[in-house]
């Protein structure tokens, strides 16, 4: 196992070899992070779907643990979520609590070569350790309905049952339950709103506080929307903002309103961690760093993909509307190293000012003041012939990242690009905050409001770190550059 691979993610989860696309099962019990993951044991590139685990005390550093789902006589184990039964509903922990997996079994219906998706459960009374799939195997199938997939499963408190959110093509379906063996249809979501540039796939519901707003609470659906050949932009997640009341999720926005969780090409079929409230009332998330247009083909050698830095999600108040925010987990402060702070820099067009501090693992946290600049930003992972451009672009009130010249990039034709987000100044300043590691590029922009998520595949000795501004000056009012640690 090669942990120092050129391309290896130093602080980010990766599987240890081969494959992996979506975490799945993300719950937090007995004082552990689990993350499950869609992965392929036996190939880099996608294949017969299994379940890979893995545990943190601290969402930061990982331990591997043995697959905890394999293929069996119903199929492949496609993604899904898992709940910690506190009571005893499903009669699996005789009295006491344990976990339980609701995931889809993907296989094919007998004589003909339609795919079959059906929900399945597992339990584990070890903390994960160990599983036992269920003997009534399958528990929820809907023979009208093809793409029929990736259960997220909580427990509604006011009216005291389980309820099921699942992807069913272009919307998703609700269901209830008492046990998680028998299951209820209640509503379905979604067939006329949001983005249906792709087949709906890995969604998530949750309620959070507005920060700010006494007594205001607002339910937000996460929406992963899968590759589709006519759009360049390939799999994107998307949110809805709204009301649950146990049968129906009301939309607060237009059928026609469109909210993106990220702006970048890299953040897919992203869910939140189960049960942490508990604890600490905090709504992580984890995304898949990776897009369907290219995922199989990344430059990668012996492991292929990794997720995001976990984020906390909030729900903020702005001139729109409501918005989801992200901002990465306060327990990146364990693997923060040396720190360098500059204030009020000017930086002059045609002088770049170069840092000397390298950059390969670093978080970036700068502060513009706008002035007359039109164009300005910050280049990483630059060598003479490398760089990644994380640009704002003043006239058309656009933050972009250009990874045309970022380094390895002729995998894919669709992965060198320049793309981002709409993005105001507030108060005259753009505030961006950047993650940087072997193969990616985080960028919380104005306290999280915009979030874009990218690969990159530079040299190893591109580690560059330089300021620009294409014709007028810009005041870099402060700027601090973090060294991180690897975790391994
Ligand atoms: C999303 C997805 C899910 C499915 C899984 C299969 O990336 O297509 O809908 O469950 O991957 O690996």
């Amino acid at each position: 196992v090669d942990m120092k691979e050129k391309f290896r993610p130093q602080y980010h989860f990766s599987p240890e070899s081969n494959w992996m696309n979506d975490p799945n099962g993300m719950v937090y019990y007995a004082g552990e992070y689990h993350l499950f993951y869609q992965h392929h044991p036996y190939g880099t590139t996608w294949g017969p779907m299994h379940w890979g685990h893995a545990v943190s005390k601290d969402l930061i550093h990982w331990d591997h643990h043995p697959i905890a789902l394999a293929p069996d006589e119903h199929g492949d184990i496609f993604s899904g979520s898992v709940v910690v039964d506190w009571n005893d509903s499903t009669g699996f922990f005789k009295g006491a609590s344990g976990l339980v997996a609701i995931f889809t079994h993907a296989d094919q219906y007998p004589d003909s070569d339609r795919s079959r998706q059906r929900q399945s459960l597992a339990y584990s009374t070890d903390c994960g350790r160990t599983w036992t799939k269920y003997e009534g195997n399958p528990v929820l199938a809907e023979e009208s309905i093809t793409d029929f997939r990736d259960p997220k499963v909580f427990w509604h408190e006011e009216t005291h049952k389980w309820i099921m959110i699942l992807a069913a093509g272009n919307h998703v379906r609700f269901y209830a339950s008492h046990n998680l063996k028998s299951w209820e249809f209640a509503s379905e979501f979604g067939s006329h709103s949001g983005s249906h540039a792709g087949v709906w796939e890995c969604p998530d519901i949750f309620k959070l506080p507005v920060v700010g707003v006494e007594n205001t609470s607002k339910w937000v659906m996460i929406v992963s929307i899968g590759n589709d050949s006519a759009f360049i932009e390939g799999s994107r997640t998307q949110y809805f903002i709204g009301q649950f009341d146990g049968i129906s999720f009301t939309n607060e926005n237009s059928d026609d309103t469109v909210l993106w969780l990220d702006y970048g090409r890299d953040n897919y079929a992203g869910v939140t961690w189960s049960d942490i409230s508990h604890e600490d009332g905090r709504r992580i998330f984890i995304g898949w760093m990776s897009n369907w247009k290219y995922a199989n083909e990344t430059p990668t050698v012996g492991w292929r993909s990794a997720v995001t830095l976990p984020r906390e999600l909030t729900l903020k108040e702005t001139s729109d509307g409501v918005r989801l925010i992200q901002t990465p987990v306060a327990e990146l402060e364990k693997i923060r190293r040396e720190k360098r702070s500059w204030n009020q820099l000017f930086i002059e067009p045609g002088k770049h000012v170069s840092l000397d501090v390298s950059g390969e693992q670093s978080e970036i946290i700068a502060e513009f003041e706008l002035e007359s600049a039109t164009e300005f930003g910050i280049k990483i992972r630059k060598s003479d012939s490398e760089e990644t451009i994380i640009g704002y672009d003043a006239v058309n009130e656009f933050l972009f990242i250009n990874r045309i010249n970022s380094g390895v990039t002729e995998f894919n034709e669709y992965f060198p690009c320049l793309h981002g987000a709409s993005l105001k100044a507030e108060n005259n300043r753009i505030k961006l905050h950047i993650l940087v590691d072997s193969s990616s590029v985080e960028i919380f922009a104005n306290n999280g409001q915009v979030v874009i998520t990218d690969l990159i595949f530079p040299d190893p000795k591109s580690t560059g770190i330089e300021l620009y501004t294409t014709n007028k000056k810009v005041k870099l009012a402060s700027l601090v550059i973090v060294q991180l640690a690897s975790i391994f």
